[in-house]
Parts: C-alpha cells; sequence; structure tokens
C-alpha cells in the first residue's frame, strides 16, 4: 500500500503504526502494529478509537495481513477478531465486510489494497462534506457543546461534529466551544482539548455534570455530537452520555444533531435497541489509567456498570448531518444502501 499519514495513524514502507490516544495529551507516542491480533489489542485498550479510525485502522491490518499466499481462512479468523473487539461501531464491520467480499480461496491482495485505500479516501471526503453541511446551520456567535472526541483523532479526516466546528472557526464565526470531559475515559478532557488547542478554537472544558447549568444560563446555542451506529428509525447510539446531553437540549429548546459519515448508516438495524452496547472493563469506572499508570479512587469489590454508548432516540434529535445532507430523522428512512459503497 502507498505510505500515508493522518493524525492518528501513519502507513511507512508498508508498517502499520497508531498514536497511543491513552497516552495524550501529555505524551504523542506511535504504536507500531505488525498483526492483525496486535491491531485487536489497540482497539480494545482505545489506543486507537472513534467509529471511522478503528474501521480504517482495522482495514489496514487485514490487508498487510493478507500475502498472495495466505490462505483465506487466516484472513477470514484474521476479520472476525478484528470485528469483535468493539461491537457498536457499525463502521468497522462493514470496512471489514467490504474488504472481504466476494474473496475466493486465492485471495485478491491488489483488490485488498486498492479497497482499503477507497476506504480512507472516502471518510476523508466524508468529513469533508459533513463539515461544508453543518457550518451552514452555525450562527455568528454560538456556543456550542460537544462530546467525546470526534476529530481527527477518530477519522483519518478533519473529524465529523468536530470536522464542523473547525470548519465554524475557519469561517470566522466566532464560536465558542464547551467540551464536556465526557467520563469515564475523558475523551472530552484529554483529546479534544488536544486538537482545539492545536488549532487555537476558543472553548471551555466542563464536566459532563455541568451541562445542564450552562444550557439553562443560555451559553450554548447548539449540541453537536458524533455517532456510532444509526438505525433505521432515527435513533442512534454515540458515547456514554450523549442520551442525557440530548434530554438536555431538548428541556432546553436546543438544536440537537448528530454528524456523521453515511458508513455510520446501519441499513439492517430497524431500532436503536437493536443496536449492540458494548460493555467496557469495570476499573474504568473505579479509576483512571493516567499515562498508563492506574490511579484507583474506589473500594475493592464494587458493583458497577460500565456501557460505552447509550441509544438517544430519535423523537431528540433535531436533524442528522452527514456527508450527502442534512436530515431530519425521518428522511433517515427513506435512504437507500445502493447510494453508499459502504
Ligand atoms: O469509545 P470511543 O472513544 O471510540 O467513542 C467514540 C465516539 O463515541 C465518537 O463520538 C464516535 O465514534 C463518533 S467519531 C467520529
Amino acid at each position: 500500500m502507498k505510505d500515508f499519514e493522518y493524525t492518528a495513524i501513519r502507513l511507512r514502507d508498508n508498517k502499520l503504526f497508531v498514536l497511543d490516544q491513552r497516552q495524550l495529551p501529555q505524551k504523542e507516542v506511535w504504536l507500531k502494529a505488525k498483526t492483525p491480533d496486535e491491531m485487536c489489542e489497540y482497539i480494545s485498550k482505545l489506543c486507537v478509537r472513534g467509529a471511522p479510525l478503528i474501521a480504517v485502522a482495522a482495514a489496514c491490518s487485514l490487508t498487510l495481513f493478507a500475502k498472495p499466499k495466505t490462505k483465506k481462512p487466516a484472513i477470514s479468523e484474521a476479520a472476525k477478531k478484528l470485528k469483535s473487539t468493539r461491537p457498536t461501531a457499525v463502521n468497522l464491520t462493514k470496512a471489514i465486510d467490504y474488504i472481504m467480499k466476494d474473496m475466493t480461496d486465492k485471495p485478491d491482495t491488489e483488490e485488498m489494497e486498492k479497497r482499503t485505500e477507497q476506504l480512507i479516501k472516502e471518510e476523508i471526503k466524508m468529513c469533508e462534506d459533513i463539515a461544508r453541511w453543518g457550518v451552514s446551520l452555525i450562527e455568528k456567535g454560538e456556543g456550542l457543546l460537544t462530546h467525546c472526541n470526534t476529530g481527527s483523532l477518530a477519522t483519518p479526516g478533519i473529524g465529523t461534529a468536530l470536522g464542523v466546528i473547525r470548519k465554524a472557526h475557519k469561517e470566522e464565526k466566532n464560536i465558542h466551544v464547551y467540551v464536556a470531559e465526557t467520563r469515564p475515559l475523558l475523551q472530552g478532557a484529554r483529546l479534544t482539548t488536544w486538537e482545539l488547542k492545536k488549532e487555537n478554537i476558543p472553548y471551555t472544558l466542563i464536566c459532563d455534570s455541568m451541562a445542564a447549568m450552562l444550557m439553562q444560563s443560555g451559553k450554548i446555542q447548539r449540541v453537536l455530537v458524533g455517532a456510532d451506529r444509526i438505525a433505521m428509525n432515527g435513533d442512534f447510539a454515540n458515547k456514554i452520555g450523549t442520551y442525557g446531553l440530548a434530554t438536555q437540549a431538548h428541556h432546553h429548546q436546543l438544536p440537537f444533531h448528530s454528524a456523521a459519515p453515511t458508513s455510520t448508516l446501519d441499513f439492517s438495524c430497524k431500532k436503536g435497541t437493536n443496536i449492540p452496547i458494548e460493555q467496557r472493563p469495570l476499573y474504568e469506572i473505579e479509576g483512571f489509567n493516567q499515562n498508563l499508570k492506574k490511579i484507583k479512587w474506589a473500594p475493592e469489590n464494587n458493583q458497577t456498570f460500565n456501557p460505552a454508548f447509550d441509544i438517544t432516540p430519535a423523537a431528540l434529535v433535531t436533524s442528522f448531518i452527514l456527508d450527502t445532507g442534512i436530515y431530519t430523522t425521518e428522511e433517515i428512512a427513506g435512504l437507500k444502501p445502493v447510494q453508499f459503497t459502504l
């Protein structure tokens, strides 16, 4: 495959590296992903994360693993393992299925490379298009609340919700971003702030529990989040805490948008309750891994509950900002899979 370099993934002489997002913002450490097994570990541990980026990382790792002499069962086994690492984001499954589609006993490695490169190109382009549509919604001087990380650490491009924010700043819309810290793994506090800081986009970091108060006091005019899987009735899965923010936005009559590439639409999923929710290890609630050092604040043997995502019901969504346009939840139901590669 041709070399590439994006914010959180790079390929040099067919050697694949991911930026270890567990260590951000303190350290920028690149991890070499030599095998699909290693990539599975990096995805599970969230060294590499964000729905579109894990899809790209998994596809690259599978394609690099497949040599002309590699037997199809070995590739299928690696594909299965990669798909099982994170069950909620549909992009991962779709990307791997796309790479594996019509594979015969003699895998066509050139075709796999072509598809992987096309996948990356499309994800980058979709981010640009999302930003172009999304920015049209934003008025000058708005306070925008965002959750989790949806930027160039979560995609190979400029990001989804964060891509819209980037463009609004570039177009001098004089925005101010409120970044929800995103417990338990603090993707907002560690990663979104890291990205915003690099581009001098004005922001205020808040605890998740402060969002409602800010809405009440008129500081927030709009909520922009990403998505990990959109069901065809407009319910969608996103980082835990998104549903709460949507409820608060609804109460305060604030527009609430999910920005996502069309690769996040699951045409086979009728409604949100059909979306599998990933359960994460309990220690993520009992403490935190600060730069790979575990800090534990809870006592031993707690009963904990740690779903990585929640489902926001369609009724709370003002619109979806996709790469192909802005859609109400009713309009999502009318989209057809044939329109898209993935
Ligand atoms: O668990 P993470 O950090 O991978 O969760 C990521 C999110 O929930 C993002 O909001 C989502 O993947 C959209 S990213 C473009």
